[in-house]
């Protein structure tokens, strides 16, 4: 019978063949110029057709530290010293002459004096008042420490369990001068079986593995000379670190769909807004605290912006003034139209529906308009895990004929059911553009609390009538923040993390 093997397994098993004994799989690997890996590799393959196997033992290696290795190339001191009094041949020496002239650390030199008299070299005195050490021996055959140390020259890394009797003890006496580091590692050897060792070369095929057929194979029949590669379809590929869409704007795109599947089209607006599209046009007097600085960014480059038709400008400043047509009686002052030229940060996508109101009036638009708004808005807040200056709101409006408030409390139970909360409350709450308000709350289950998410209501006449929109066609419109939702769905417990990007968090984000 034949056995079909890949080109390297063959030349790895025809190697172990002429070793006849096993060989240890780093050594092997080393000697044949090849990764361990592709040697381990192939010698799975001796395993699945029971030719050879691997062992396993635990081995202690013990090798030369970087001072170890030093003294190996110049000399442990002792010899060091040695050395010198032999060159100079002095039969006697100072020992302030003898440490001078080593150059040797203070410390090292008296360790390697102190194992020269261990070995019987020298002998010291102090008759003379100076502080001498004389030679007391003619021969200095080479020591065992010596030897021992040597023997790192040729195997840099020794198993300490394969240390002969006299060696562990050459091994302990430079092991407390801490020369060695010493590291557990499990090794490996490589053997051939029985069938492996009887098995005839002329009895072993090469394996000529292709991962692809072309059509020439297929039309010629030679696809039928090669084998096919098999494929491990239960292995997972490489990690790829590519590039994704940020978690964000994926949230936002979901979003954008819940508002398409329920009618809506998307609108846009510039973020550089007038006071009037921002503030006037939603009838908060010219004196309202929320145009107030700390609030608004204000900007002195573009200063000024442009109004929309004069006629409209008018019926706005009538509106402020006496409630124009809208039946009100206005806030009672004096409108003034250089404060709603002023240039600002748009501070709510409310200023963006409100282009869309003026555009309604403009093109004479049929009910019923359904739009929305998912764009960036800036406020100067103070910035921590709850607030930022700069962030991103969610707008939606209807104008229809005879909607009303519960046509409105209907429209947010669905949006909040499409982007996961089951469960609204709404209570009344106040904008100075619309009547009534109601703040919306959802339920969150994971915390099992009620949480605040935004604001909605009807547009006030004052804010509509300007604009055509008039008794019995009304504007039902809610608002909310992005980056509330994006913390919940993400788990992220600072919503500055939204922005500062930590490469964790988007490592382990889908594609
Ligand atoms: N513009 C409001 C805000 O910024 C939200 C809102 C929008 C409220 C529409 C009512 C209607 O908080």
């Amino acid at each position: 019978m034949t056995i079909k093997l890949k080109k390297q397994v063959i030349e790895i098993l025809s190697v172990l063949k002429k070793k006849k004994t096993e060989q240890i799989a780093s050594l092997l690997a080393n000697e044949l110029n090849i990764d361990y890996i592709v040697l381990m590799a192939a010698v799975n393959d001796l395993i699945e057709y029971d030719l050879g196997g691997f062992k396993e033992e635990e081995i202690n290696q013990i090798s030369l530290n970087d001072e170890g290795r030093k003294y190996l190339e110049e000399g442990l001191p002792e010899n060091q010293l040695l050395e010198i009094m032999r060159v100079s041949n002095a039969k006697e020496i100072s020992m302030e002459d003898l440490l001078s002239k080593s150059k040797l650390d203070k410390h090292i030199f008296y360790i390697g004096l102190s194992n020269m008299r261990k070995n019987r070299w020298i002998a010291q005195s102090k008759a003379t008042g100076e502080n001498k050490i004389f030679l007391v021996t003619e021969k200095f055959p080479e020591t065992d420490v010596e030897k021992f140390l040597k023997s790192f020259k040729a195997q840099p890394t020794r198993d300490y369990s394969k240390l002969s009797k006299s060696e562990l003890i050459q091994y302990d006496l430079l092991n407390k001068r801490k020369l060695f580091t010493k590291q557990n590692k499990t090794q490996r050897s490589i053997f051939l079986t029985d069938k492996g060792k009887s098995i005839k070369m002329s009895d072993i095929k090469e394996l000529k593995y292709i991962s692809k057929i072309t059509s020439e194979m297929l039309s010629s029949g030679t696809w039928r000379n090669y084998d096919l590669k098999p494929f491990d379809v239960s292995k997972s590929g490489p990690t790829l670190k590519a590039g994704k869409i940020h978690p964000l704007i994926r949230l936002i795109n979901e979003i954008r769909e819940v508002f398409i599947s329920m009618g809506f089209t998307e609108i846009r607006g510039p973020i550089v807004e007038s006071a009037f599209f921002n503030f006037d046009a939603l009838f908060q007097p010219q004196d309202h605290p929320a145009r107030e600085l700390q609030d608004t960014f204000y900007l002195n480059n573009p200063k000024f912006a442009k109004l929309p038709e004069k006629d409209r400008v008018l019926a706005v400043k009538a509106t402020h003034e006496n409630g124009g047509d809208s039946k009100s009686l206005g806030w009672r002052y004096q409108w003034d139209e250089n404060i709603a030229k002023q240039t600002v940060l748009r501070t709510h996508t409310t200023a963006t529906t409100m282009r869309r109101l003026a555009q309604f009036y403009r093109t004479n638009d049929k009910t019923p308009v359904k739009v929305f708004c998912i764009d960036r808005v800036f406020r100067n807040e103070k910035l921590d895990k709850s607030h930022l200056a700069e962030f991103t709101q969610i707008e939606g409006i209807v104008i229809d004929e005879n909607v009303n408030l519960s046509d409105l409390i209907g429209l947010l139970s669905e949006f909040y059911r499409k982007i996961g909360f089951k469960k609204i409350i709404t209570r009344p709450g106040f904008f100075p553009y619309t009547e009534p308000s109601m703040e919306v709350s959802v339920y969150y289950d994971k915390l099992g609390e009620w949480l605040e998410m935004g604001g909605s209501g009807i547009f006030r006449p004052e804010v509509t009538y300007p604009w055509g929109i008039k008794d019995p066609t009304r504007v039902l419109a809610w608002g909310q923040g992005l980056e509330r939702i994006a913390m919940l769905y993400y788990d992220r417990q600072d919503m500055r993390d939204l922005y500062i990007n930590p490469i964790k968090w988007l490592r382990q984000q889908p594609y």
